[in-house]
C-alpha cells in the first residue's frame, strides 16, 4: 500500500489489501470462465455506483479467459434509510437492453443484508434470463437478513463498516485500491 495518499490517515485497519484483491479476481475470472466455458451470451450486470471497481477488474480479467462477454449496468436504491431497509428497492438506471436468454452474471461489490440482490435476482429472472448468478467481492455473513444464492464470493468479512474499492462514506473513498475500516474520528467529523 502507497504511502501519502491523502485516505491512508482516515483508514484504522486494512481488512483486504490491493494484492489479495486482485489475487481474487484472478482466481474468481478462472472459476467462471470454466463454469461458462460452453455458455455463448454471458452478461455482465454490474450494480452501481460500489461495483464500478470491481467490474472493470473482474472484466478484463474474464476476459483475458473465456469467450466475449457483454457488459452492463444498472442503478438501484432502496428506499428509506439502509438501516431500516424493507428490500424495497427502486431502479435509477435500467438496463438498456433486453436480457432474455442471456446467461446474467451479477457484479456485486458487497452483499450486506442481501436486500438489494434478493431483489435484484427476481427483477433478472422476471426479464427472462437463461440464467442469473451473482460474483460478489464481499459478504458480511453476519448481517444477512435475506438468503440470497451468491456462487462466488471473493472474500467473507466482519460485520463492520468497510469502505475503499468501489465502497463508500458518503461518497468518498470509492477511489481507495483496498478496503478498509475507518478510524472512528472520522465520523465525527460529518
Ligand atoms: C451497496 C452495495 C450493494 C448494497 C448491498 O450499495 O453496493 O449494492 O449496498 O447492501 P444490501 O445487501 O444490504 O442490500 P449502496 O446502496 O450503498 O449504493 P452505492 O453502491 O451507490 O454506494
Amino acid at each position: 500500500m502507497g504511502e501519502g495518499n491523502w485516505y491512508d490517515a482516515d483508514i484504522e485497519r486494512v481488512v483486504v489489501t490491493e494484492e489479495q484483491i486482485h489475487n481474487k479476481i484472478q482466481d474468481l475470472a478462472k472459476q467462471i470462465a470454466a463454469d461458462y466455458v460452453r455458455m455463448e451470451s454471458v452478461l455482465l450486470v454490474g450494480v452501481l455506483k460500489g461495483a464500478f471497481m470491481f467490474m472493470a477488474d473482474f472484466a478484463r480479467a474474464l476476459g483475458r479467459l473465456a469467450g466475449a462477454v457483454e457488459v452492463e449496468f444498472m442503478a438501484v436504491s432502496s428506499y428509506g434509510q439502509r438501516a431500516t431497509s424493507s428490500g424495497v428497492v427502486r431502479i435509477l438506471k435500467d438496463l438498456d437492453r433486453d436480457i432474455a436468454n442471456k446467461h446474467v452474471i451479477v457484479v456485486e461489490d458487497i452483499v450486506d443484508s442481501g436486500l438489494t440482490l434478493s431483489w435484484l435476482l427476481k427483477y433478472l429472472e422476471s426479464r427472462s434470463a437463461a440464467s442469473v448468478e451473482v460474483v460478489a467481492l464481499l459478504r458480511k455473513p453476519d448481517a444477512i437478513k435475506v438468503n440470497v444464492p451468491v456462487k462466488y464470493i471473493g472474500f467473507d468479512i466482519s460485520n463492520e463498516f468497510v469502505v475503499g474499492y468501489g465502497l463508500d462514506f458518503a461518497e468518498r473513498y470509492r477511489e481507495m485500491p483496498y478496503i478498509g475500516v475507518l478510524r472512528p474520528s472520522v465520523y465525527s467529523r460529518v
